[in-house]
């Protein structure tokens, strides 16, 4: 499958991309993760892109599509990609549409994950996430915590929350996303490409995006 997860912070991308991934093979590209990772790393893309992603602000659109120009040609992407967190300005999404078309490859659809304001904030403040950059598994201190608090299920690594959730930085990101990514909703239903489900069951999204792609 080739989808976009689009949804606010807190929407349930990165949890629904990692069920979609069980399902065909299909790889889970977030730009978080990857941006997440090279701050840890403490590469020159991570020194750039951290007092960004701190304050809750958006990296530059330059740094986004160097990033997935190389990601998207890699081997793995062949069987599918589900992109979590990309596009998320009109011009990453002029320019990936650019990056389809040089690549050969064409989505499927683009998933937009509707959840409540009130359901968001409530899950990014109990959100826990593995601070392994090879793992990044997410947890929710609520709604599906690992089995010894503070632990990774997966890689037995502290799982922690992330620089970008203090109270201000997730106020910052929701109105940034109402800014600059709500409008990609229109941008992708103007091409009939555009799949809204209501994403307060993961589990509920994975069934209807599997119906529709014709896998159920
Ligand atoms: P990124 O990592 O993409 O963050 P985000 O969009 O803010 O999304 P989140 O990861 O916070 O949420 P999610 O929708 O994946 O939800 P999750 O599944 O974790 O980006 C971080 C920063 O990097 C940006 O602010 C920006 O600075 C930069 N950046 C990244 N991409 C960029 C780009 N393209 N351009 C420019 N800058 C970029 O779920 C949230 C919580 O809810 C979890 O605890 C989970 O367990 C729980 N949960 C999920 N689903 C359910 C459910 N159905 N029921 C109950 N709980 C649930």
């Amino acid at each position: 499958m080739k989808l976009i997860l689009l949804g606010a912070p807190g929407a349930g991308k990165g949890t629904v991309a990692k069920l979609l991934t069980k399902i065909d093979g299909s790889v889970q590209i977030s730009t978080g993760d990857i941006l997440r990772g090279a701050v840890n790393a403490g590469t020159d893309l991570g020194k750039e892109a951290k007092a960004y992603m701190d304050a809750g602000d958006l990296v530059p659109d330059s740094l986004i599509m160097g990033i997935m120009e190389e990601r998207l040609q890699e081997d793995d992407c062949k069987n599918g990609f589900l992109l979590d967190g990309f596009p998320r300005t009109i011009p990453q999404a002029e320019a990936l549409d650019v990056l389809l078309d040089k690549i050969g490859a064409k989505l499927d659809f683009v998933v937009n994950l509707d959840v409540p304001r009130d359901v968001i904030y409530d899950r990014l403040t109990t959100r826990r996430t593995c601070e392994n950059p090879e793992c990044q598994a997410i947890y929710n201190v609520k709604s599906m915590p690992s089995k010894v608090e503070g632990i990774c299920d997966k890689c037995g690594s502290k799982t922690v929350q992330r620089a970008d959730e203090t109270v201000e930085a997730i106020s910052k990101r929701l109105d940034t996303y109402d800014e600059m990514t709500a409008p990609l909703a229109d941008f992708y239903d103007k091409k009939g490409q555009l799949f809204t489900v209501v994403a307060t069951s993961s589990d509920k999204v994975v069934e209807e995006v599997t119906k529709k792609l014709g896998i159920a």
